[in-house]
């Protein structure tokens, strides 16, 4: 593991360092005097896996560079030693994405464990070759943007992976709006224009940060600016992106045009999305005609059959065999659910978990995660506060 060393105090940087070169394997430790706003303008390949942040001071602002620092390189993990472990402090620290909080002076074997478990952390994570999965509609409306948002926002909320969005609706894209309602100061054409400047912070800092490991990027705000955007700019933002996130979500919207093209063609995964209608049938065989003649092949495409109602007069079979094809995905419909997290801009799985559209989503992101669904707990501790609560 690559790890860096920050203090102020360039005595306790070199004690740490030492503490740090002694442990076993192929640790790189490097040493860095100073504060946490030093790391800002690091290059994308001098970013460490771990950061040990010696005695950050809050009231200077150390968490918020810290909390900066995350945004910028999502992989990156903080470790904080501190004198001061009250509540607050720790609270503040975990607000900034900072997961190992240790004692100023903290024992070798102390600093030795938290440094394990985030080696632990990595190795499952694998390679930072972040998966690309793409949402487009068969027609409008079909809830392709809701989908895409809500999956992300689920892909990324056990807090070990982190997911990119990237709304390529160019003429009108809303994505941002779904799940935040923070307004987007810069968007997917402010890149493409200064396409010559796009580095992992550049890339972070154009984003909507909706949780620390979630992030927006909003279509253009004004149409005029959809040509801006060119196929070749796609390749750069996805090629980075890749290196930077474990997920990489393109809404694409329902236009195929020589942009979204080349954005399918760097999906790892499609997923069209209808409705149990004719008119949704009709346009999602066009789609995957079209997709046969771009040489996609079949396990590269997922249909979702969004708002499935087993009452229709449709049935899932009939739709198998009309796109002669087992690999459906149905999203339950709960228009009440969906329409309160639209409307209030938070993902459904907060702001509804107990909705069956939400376990759908949940599920989904189970299977592209590998995660193991959440068990009852059978823990000595859980069967003694389930006893307790009964
Ligand atoms: N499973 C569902 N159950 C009920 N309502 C849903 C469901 N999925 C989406 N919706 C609703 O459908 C509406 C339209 O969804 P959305 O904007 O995501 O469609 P879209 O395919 O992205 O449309 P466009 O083509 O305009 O981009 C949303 O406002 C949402 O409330
Ligand atoms: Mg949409």
């Amino acid at each position: 593991m690559k790890i860096a060393v920050l203090s102020r105090d360039e005595r306790h940087l070199i004690e740490l360092s030492r503490q740090l070169r002694a442990r076993p394997g192929t640790d790189e430790v490097d040493m860095i005097a100073g504060t946490p706003a030093r790391l800002t303008t690091l290059a994308d390949d001098a970013v460490p896996d771990v950061l040990v942040v010696d005695q950050p001071d809050a009231d200077a602002g150390d968490l918020d560079q810290l909390e900066r620092l995350g945004h910028l390189f999502p992989h990156m993990a903080f470790v904080v030693l501190a004198e001061d472990l009250s509540q607050d402090f720790l609270l503040r620290a975990m607000r900034a994405g900072v997961r190992e909080v240790l004692p100023a002076r903290p024992p070798a074997a102390a600093l030795a464990q938290a440094l394990d478990r985030i080696a632990e952390k990595l190795g499952n994570q694998g390679s930072s070759n972040g998966k690309v999965l793409a949402f487009i509609s068969c027609k409008g409306g079909s809830g392709s943007t809701f989908l895409a948002t809500n999956l992300a926002y689920a892909l990324s909320a056990g807090g070990t992976r982190s997911v990119a969005l990237i709304d390529m609706n160019l003429q009108f894209g809303d994505a941002s709006l779904f799940v935040s309602d923070i307004k987007p100061l810069a968007t997917l054409s402010d890149v493409a224009t200064q396409i010559h400047r796009l580095d992992p912070s550049f890339l972070a800092s154009s984003m909507v940060s909706v949780t620390p490991n979630y992030s927006v990027l909003a279509a253009p705000s004004d149409p005029a600016h959809a040509s801006d955007v060119k196929p070749e700019h796609i390749d750069a933002i996805v090629k980075l992106a890749r290196r930077q996130y474990d997920f990489i979500v393109l809404d694409v919207g329902r236009s195929l045009d020589p942009v979204s093209i080349r954005a399918l063609d760097h999906a790892d995964t499609i997923y069209p999305v209808l409705q149990m209608t004719l008119p949704y049938i009709r346009d999602g065989k066009r789609l995957l005609t079209v997709f046969r003649n771009l040489d996609y092949g079949k396990d590269k495409v997922e249909l979702i059959v969004n708002r499935h109602d087993k009452n229709s007069d449709i049935r899932l079979k009939d739709l198998e065999e009309a796109f002669e094809t087992s690999a459906l995905r149905t999203m339950p419909n709960h228009y009440d659910a969906a329409e309160k997290s639209v409307n209030q801009g938070v993902p459904i799985t907060r702001l509804v978990p107990d909705s069956p559209l939400s376990a759908a989503l949940l599920d989904m992101a189970r299977d592209l995660t590998g995660d193991a669904a959440p068990q009852a707990s059978t823990s000595l501790l859980g069967r003694l506060f389930s006893r307790r609560a009964a």
